[in-house]
């Protein structure tokens, strides 16, 4: 197995960019199948579900538009609690289908925070497409519709998701070594 150190943290592989890919193919082909004909907007919570979000929206074939905003605060490996508030958001959301597309729900705060913000912009619908999932680590019951992995409540880097900024590029997934 693989290892990577990242600061002062040692890291090993543990999914393949092979084994993302394919599972992101079939997250795909279920969104291509419940949307069609819906016209839905995507919306990427920034940063770090910049790459999950491109390798999905580049397997959408239906007609979709897609849209980015900034919400949380995280610092080092323990979730702060804090959330700043969404910036950036300047589509009209009204009477769209909205499909939030996130890095990973750990605590579920984040979600709980925004999910009656978008409320707020009155869409048609709102569903939410995660990369990862840590149901051990989540605080707040959320509903999550599209899931590419649920996984151990343990660190992970890479794939868009970082150790104090770093690891984002990574195309595989890391895990912390204990
Ligand atoms: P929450 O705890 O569900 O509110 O997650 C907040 C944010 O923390 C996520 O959107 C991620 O950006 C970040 N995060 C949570 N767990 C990890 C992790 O294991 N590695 C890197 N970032 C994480």
């Amino acid at each position: 197995m693989a290892q990577i150190k990242v600061l002062d943290k040692t890291f090993e592989t543990y999914l393949s960019a092979e084994k993302i890919q394919n599972r992101i193919t079939e997250i795909a082909n279920e969104i291509n199948k419940d949307y069609a004909g819906k016209k839905p907007v995507f919306l990427a919570i920034l940063n770090g579900s910049f790459m999950f979000a491109s390798d999905l929206f580049k397997q959408i074939t239906i007609e979709a538009e897609i849209t980015f905003v900034k919400l949380a605060s995280y610092e080092g490996t323990t979730t702060t609690g804090k959330v700043k508030q969404a910036i950036g958001l300047n589509t009209d959301l009204k009477d769209r289908h909205v499909i939030i597309i996130e890095d990973i729900v750990d605590t579920g705060h984040t979600m709980a925070q925004f999910l009656p913000e978008l409320e707020k912009s009155n869409p048609a619908s709102i569903k939410l497409a995660v990369f990862l999932h840590k149901p051990e680590a989540t605080l707040v019951p959320i509903t999550i519709d599209y899931c590419c992995f649920s996984i151990p409540n343990k660190f992970v880097l890479g794939y868009g998701l970082d150790y104090d900024q770093l690891g984002r590029n990574l195309p595989e997934l890391y895990q912390l070594c204990e």
